[in-house]
């Protein structure tokens, strides 16, 4: 192994700069520089933010023995909502919130749109596919017993999570503004006003009055790309504050392992 090093350079000889150049004094390279450089920005924000810690913080947390594919569903729900997130911004470059321009401009996206007929179908079936992520996570923190003692407020942020993903596909349903995708939410909003007490007061914010009609679709589009995308993404943030707080739970049969365990010992 010693004779695969090479001899370090001595000083005043075989330099960098040549045979008789003071050593290490060499011109950095483009790449030196856009390294250099890029390690100054990140260790100005760093400084100044506390990034790294964060991250070390984040990424290195210890995870429960046990830990398998099934806690995934939750980053998954996530990807999901990025992705449709991001299609979602492409969409509404060209749909028009209009009940007479609706059916066309969303006609426009995939018949003529550069990878409009794809971007649509990938917010289509991204809508499908997040829903049931959501339930197989729900599910997985369910049958895990994660909604006990010290998760329940996390429990009940994800109730309210899964009622805003169900309206952002209510909401998103009715843009198209074709036959079906009127109907059924006509039916939708009829189901809405039979609910008790405040069952009729929705139905007349959802429909923006008493009847469908001209404002219906603008009041659709702005609980579907503002309102409720900005109340999903604030409480994703709590979500995953107190998933990071409080870590993730043991999957049940340790947990049952140990219970053991404790009775032995007594
Ligand atoms: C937009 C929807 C949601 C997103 C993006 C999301 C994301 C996550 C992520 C990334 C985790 C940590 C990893 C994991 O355990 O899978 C997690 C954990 C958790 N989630 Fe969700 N979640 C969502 C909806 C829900 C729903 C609907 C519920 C239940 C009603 C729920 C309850 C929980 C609980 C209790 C934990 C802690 C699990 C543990 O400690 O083992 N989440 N979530």
């Amino acid at each position: 192994m010693k004779l695969l090093r090479p001899a370090p350079p001595r000083p005043g000889r075989n330099g960098p700069n040549g045979p008789n150049g003071p050593p290490g004094t060499t011109k950095p390279g483009l790449k030196e520089t856009a390294v250099e450089g890029t390690a100054g920005v990140v260790g100005w924000l760093d400084e100044r933010t506390g990034t790294s810690s964060f991250l070390r913080y984040f990424l290195y947390r210890k995870v429960p023995k046990g830990t398998n594919w099934f806690y995934t569903l939750g980053t998954a729900t996530l990807f999901a909502f990025l992705s449709q997130a991001v299609t979602g911004v492409f969409l509404a470059m060209y749909y028009v919130p209009d009940a007479t321009r609706a059916y066309e401009s969303a006609s426009h996206i995939t018949n003529e749109v550069f990878l409009g007929e794809f971007v649509r179908a990938m917010h289509k079936w991204g809508a499908t596919v997040m829903i049931i992520l959501i339930f197989c996570h729900m599910a997985r923190v369910f049958f895990f017993g994660a909604y006990k003692y010290p998760r329940e407020l996390n429990w009940v942020i994800g109730v309210v999570l899964l009622v805003l993903v169900l309206m952002m596909g209510l909401t998103g349903y009715l843009l198209p503004f074709d036959q079906r995708s009127f109907w059924a939410t006509v039916v939708a909003v009829n189901i809405n006003a039979s609910g008790p007490l405040v069952g009729p007061y929705l139905a007349d914010f959802l429909r923006a009055g008493a009847e469908f009609g001209p404002t219906t679709i603008p009041r659709f589009y702005a609980l579907h790309m503002l309102l409720i995308p900005g109340l999903i993404i604030a409480l994703i943030g709590a979500h995953l504050y107190l998933v990071v707080k409080l870590g993730t739970t043991a999957p049940p049969w340790l947990k049952a392992e140990k219970k053991d365990l404790l009775r032995e010992e007594v």
